[in-house]
């Protein structure tokens, strides 16, 4: 799908891979950004950063998991092409099995409900418009390794890994391309959240051996699936390489 003229949802994007995307898909000529997050401050800067040179930007104070909300999202005249359901939070300390449980309800209904729940909207929006659509769900690398500190994070991630690859027959039914991305570790807030608002200790000898990646490295992948027109329940790993020694 060409980017350019075309209208994106985007989730999370207030900060980090969310932003950058928004800012990715104004540079490729989208046309209109509704960009969504709970984070007011956050989305309008996104908005200042992505506006411009014929792209408009709607900020939406959203919750993921008010479905209702969310649902109402899709309910203009307008033609939304691509969705970008991105929003997501870590446990945060302490690790698992201490996660409060009120925070494992919380994490799954953001990281992985929300998600499905986007995606649900997302296609039968496209369906009823019938110009087909393009639909990526952040994962994360977690999703492929088993990690007892934030448990519920790699269950909910996976989750989305194979919630999006079950999509993949819709490519053929509908035009309606569902892919997902796998970030490994990237330079957001959201490492931060990781040491329930500073960056914890254990995380700097990890950084330190491993290729970091930026916001836009993400956001590039989720372009090339978006362009992709043959990427179908497929989904687009970013693993952290060793840094060169
Ligand atoms: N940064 C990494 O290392 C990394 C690695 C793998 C996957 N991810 C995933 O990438 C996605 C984006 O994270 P990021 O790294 O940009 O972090 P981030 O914390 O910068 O961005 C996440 C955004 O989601 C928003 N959000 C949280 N709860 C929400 C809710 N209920 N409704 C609406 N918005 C909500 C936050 O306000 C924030 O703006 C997440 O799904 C995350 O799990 C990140």
């Amino acid at each position: 799908m060409d980017i350019k003229g075309k209208t994106a949802l985007i989730t999370g994007a207030a900060a980090g891979i969310g932003r950058a995307t928004a800012i990715a898909f104004a540079e490729r000529g989208a046309t209109r950004l509704l960009i969504a997050d709970v984070d007011e401050a956050g989305l309008a800067e996104t908005a200042r950063l992505a506006a411009g040179d014929g792209t408009r930007v709607d900020v939406c104070k959203l919750d993921v998991t008010d479905s209702d909300a969310f649902a109402a999202l899709f309910d203009g005249d307008a033609s939304i092409d691509i969705v970008f359901n991105n929003a997501g939070i870590v446990s945060g300390p302490p690790p698992y099995p201490g996660t409060p449980i009120k925070r494992i309800e919380l994490l799954v209904a953001i990281n992985l409900t929300s998600v499905i729940v986007g995606t649900t909207l997302a296609v039968r929006h496209m369906q009823a418009h019938g110009r087909g659509g393009a639909i990526v769900n952040t994962a994360s690398t977690g999703a492929l390794n088993p990690y007892i500190d934030d448990a519920p994070y790699a269950a909910s991630k996976a989750g989305v890994v194979m919630f999006s690859r079950s999509c993949g027959a819709l490519k053929d039914r509908d035009g309606i391309r569902v892919n997902a991305v796998l970030p490994g570790v990237t330079e957001t807030p959201i490492l931060e959240k990781l040491g329930g608002g500073e960056r914890p200790e254990w995380l700097g000898p990890i950084m330190e051996g491993i290729r970091i990646h930026q916001p836009s490295d993400i956001a590039a992948a989720v372009v090339r699936i978006v362009e992709d027109d043959e990427m179908a329940g497929d989904y687009v790993t970013l693993s952290n390489d060793r840094a060169a020694s």
